[in-house]
């Protein structure tokens, strides 16, 4: 069947209509002819892919990943990078217009940095001797030795430790490594696993829960702050993009004036300590062990004395807070807001709430619940996660 794809959905596959019926066609482009192929029909949709090209969209690039077809990783490899920001750009635009009734003049611009290897971490899973991603929608395993998401020394070790016999049975591996230095760290999860040839290969080596090298932690940088990582602790996966991000928020609190900052889900302390100059005092509050480890330990490494951290999760301690906060900043994952977190923020009634989103639909409903107390004055949209359909947000609430 031929079909000519009228706009991309937001998971970046192409939209078009059979007797009215909506059609998601994998790795199709705006305007392009194709001959497709049903592979799922409902009663409400189909889902499709591509057979046979008839009529390519000038915005189509030649895919560089040989696992591409295969491997769920990614979804914009065949697409220009120009076209996909302007495309993540438009989706917020559109998921905030229809979900929030948010102007989309709101939306001041997208900011990105490179298409390729910027991730600085990866996690593999392995399985009947294959060490690659997930295949989209199932646990079947696609093997991968070069992943052009993530920095070249990951994909170095990756090749490194195919080559090895872990005699065991290895299930997961996890490389992170440093934005800025040759610190690399690496952690397998499994049973029995042989790891001794790789002690020579990482700074940092874990095996299942214990630290087989003498550093547990390696040192990144954002800007100009430092912060010690943990391999299970949470870290912005982007090398580049996300000083621009930070610094964005660091333009907030510095034109709010805020004395007093709740920096909520703060992983590692990142914002917290990325803004703690400009303010009298931070208070940081995440749920992860690993995560106010470290917090506690940049907090040091940044010579802070007005930041402090609470390992709890936030929905339980928020109502302890009261209307002293000048500025509220979140960082949620997905999932966005619980309803409790969102009736405190309103109690709380800072002046101004800044939330980083990872998630714009997500976003979206918690603007819309806030929205009696608390209007937007702008929103910034980052392609930290480039080739995929993601897309991070920074917005700026003022009470209203
Ligand atoms: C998107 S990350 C943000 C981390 C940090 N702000 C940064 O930029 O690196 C979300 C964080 O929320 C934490 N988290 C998830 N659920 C939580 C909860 N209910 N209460 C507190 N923290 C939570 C996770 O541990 C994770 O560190």
């Amino acid at each position: 069947m031929q079909v000519v794809i009228e706009k991309l959905d937001h998971f970046g596959r192409g939209i078009t209509y059979i007797d009215k019926k909506i059609c998601f066609v994998k790795g199709a482009l705006p305007g392009e002819l194709v001959e497709i192929k049903i592979v799922k029909e409902t009663k409400k949709y189909c889902e499709a892919v591509v057979y046979k090209l008839l009529d390519s969209s000038i915005n189509r690039e030649e895919v560089r990943c040989p696992f591409y077809d295969r491997c769920g990783g990614c979804c914009f490899s065949h697409l220009s990078f120009v076209e996909e920001n302007k495309y993540k750009l438009e989706k917020v635009k559109e998921i905030m217009e229809r979900f929030a009734g948010i102007s989309r003049d709101k939306i001041e611009g997208i900011s990105y940095t490179e298409s390729e290897f910027y991730r600085n971490k990866i996690t593999l899973h392995c399985k009947e001797g294959k060490i690659g991603y997930y295949k989209e929608g199932s646990k079947s395993i696609v093997p991968v030795n070069n992943c052009l998401l993530v920095d070249k020394r990951i994909n170095d070790l990756v090749r490194e430790i195919k080559q090895i016999d872990f005699k065991g049975k290895l299930e997961k591996i996890v490389i992170r490594v440093s934005n800025d230095s040759d610190k690399i760290m690496l952690k397998l999860v499994g049973n029995n696993i042989n790891y001794h040839d790789l002690l020579c290969k990482c700074d940092v080596l874990v095996v299942n829960d214990c630290v087989m090298t003498r550093d547990d932690k390696i040192i990144s940088t954002i800007g100009n702050r430092s912060y010690f990582l943990s391999i299970d602790s949470f870290f912005q996966v982007n090398k580049t993009l996300t000083e621009k991000l930070y610094d964005n928020v660091r333009d907030i609190v510095r034109k709010s004036s805020s004395k007093k900052v709740l920096d909520l889900y703060c992983g590692v302390g990142t914002i917290g300590l990325y803004v703690n100059d400009l303010v009298d005092e931070v208070i940081g509050i995440d749920s992860s062990f690993s995560n106010i480890r470290d917090a506690v330990r940049n907090k040091e490494l940044n010579n802070t004395l007005n930041v402090t951290f609470m390992c709890e999760k936030v929905e339980n301690v928020i109502s302890n807070f009261c209307d002293d906060i000048d500025l509220v900043i979140v960082d949620p994952p997905r999932a966005g807001l619980d309803s409790a977190t969102k009736q405190n923020i309103c109690r709380i009634a800072s002046q101004k709430i800044v939330y980083v989103s990872c998630d714009p639909v997500t976003l979206a409903r918690d603007i819309k619940d806030l929205d009696a107390f608390y209007q937007v004055e702008g929103i910034r949209v980052f392609n930290m996660f480039p080739r995929t359909y993601h897309v991070e947000c920074v917005v700026l609430l003022n009470k209203r």
